[in-house]
């Protein structure tokens, strides 16, 4: 049952579109800066998370792992991984803990790319040993735990994983263990600021946000299951813009509990530099990205991904020259007005549009 519902993602994620609800990416307006003061050539999109310097702020986030046509996925992701000098995350390894003959659909990864920054990834209720298990296997620099309740419980009946009780505590035993920093994610739904101050809470390292507007899980699995009745949830979810700024929210109130603030990957629907720009803008130290490479993948194969990898690099320079900006963590210096319904929710969640309108260049 599982290596099926792997081959639909792979085939309905790349044919599905995105959304129908907004990222709210188009709702937030960077105020333009018409003397920028320096050449295109000078700005620099390296980065750095959790300590490693990477070329540019985008990670490749969780797609695949555990079917045949996912190995050549892997290897092309993970050959443009390294050709970009930027992080990677396989996709759920659970598949590879149950049957080792599929094992080989992650690892070849590390063939294509033996030291670069890969992430593991597995269910945030899964056992502690497990996932000390999966980031052996791979030799990882970080495990993902994935959420995806709401995906769950719109998988074909009989399929879905419906008893999330007890993760905050699974997910607080897995960090206590794990050799590598965890990075708990949404695969497409969102995170509210009271869950993220939670995770927080837990010792999770960074939150990845992802939000709606992207990949839609819920749409897919109603697909696979040929049925309509999860039509009334396909808006569910908190928007990606706004899912940021609840979780960098929350990271700014749990600042200064911990030695090292923790860190934000943005994703869900980031589909441009211009997109990247702006998370970053809102606290994202990085975006992540799966189903524009899994399209450009399926196109053009691994120069496919690589062309859309560089795509959003340079979109993201041009955004930074636009913007005065020399390098990424500096666009969080930028005033940024926020409209439409984005602004609104944003407001009644009590955020101060205000200042984020008005902040000052450093
Ligand atoms: C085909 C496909 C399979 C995915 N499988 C996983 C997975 O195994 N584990 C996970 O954490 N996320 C998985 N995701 C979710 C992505 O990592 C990401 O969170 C989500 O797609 C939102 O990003 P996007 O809008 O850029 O696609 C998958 C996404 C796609 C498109």
């Amino acid at each position: 049952m599982r290596q099926k519902r792997k081959t639909d993602h792979l085939n309905l994620a790349r044919l599905i579109e995105d959304g129908p609800a907004a990222t709210g990416f188009a709702d937030i307006h960077f105020i333009p800066n018409c003397l920028p003061d320096l050449a295109l050539a000078e700005v620099s999109t390296v980065s750095y998370f959790l300590g490693e310097k990477f070329e540019a702020p985008i990670l490749i986030n969780a797609i695949s792992g555990g079917v045949p046509e996912s190995k050549e996925l892997n290897r092309a992701l993970a050959f443009a991984a390294c050709r970009l000098g930027i992080p990677m995350a396989v996709g759920s390894m659970t598949a590879a803990l149950e049957d080792p003959s599929v094992l080989q659909t992650y690892t070849v990864v590390r063939e294509e790319n033996p030291h670069g920054f890969i992430a593991a990834n597995v269910s945030a209720g899964i056992n502690p040993e497990l996932a000390l298990n999966a980031v052996e296997l791979l030799r990882a620099d970080a495990l993902q735990l994935h959420l995806n309740a709401p995906q769950e419980a719109a998988m074909p009946y009989g399929e879905g994983d419906l008893t999330f009780r007890g993760f905050l505590e699974n997910i607080k035993a897995v960090v206590k263990t794990s050799p590598v920093p965890v990075i708990v994610k949404e695969v497409g739904f969102g995170m509210a600021k009271e869950e993220a101050l939670n995770l927080l809470e837990a010792g999770v390292t960074v939150l990845d946000t992802g939000g709606s507007g992207g990949t839609n899980f819920i749409h897919i699995e109603s697909f696979r299951g040929n049925s309509r009745e999860a039509y009334p949830f396909y808006n569910w979810g908190i928007p990606s813009a706004v899912t940021l700024l609840e979780v960098a929210e929350a990271v700014k109130m749990y600042t200064g509990k911990r030695k090292t603030a923790a860190e934000i990957v943005a994703s869900g629907g980031i589909r441009s530099g211009l997109d990247t720009a702006k998370a970053l803008a809102l606290g994202a130290n990085l975006v992540g990205v799966a189903a524009p490479l899994l399209r450009a993948y399926y196109q053009e194969g691994k120069q496919g991904v690589l062309n859309c990898l560089h795509l959003l690099q340079h979109q993201l320079r041009q955004a930074m020259f636009m913007l005065g900006v020399q390098s990424p963590e500096l666009l969080q210096s930028r005033p940024l007005v926020i409209l439409g319904e984005t602004g609104k929710w944003l407001e009644l969640r009590g955020y101060n549009l205000r200042d984020l309108a008005n902040r000052k260049n450093r």
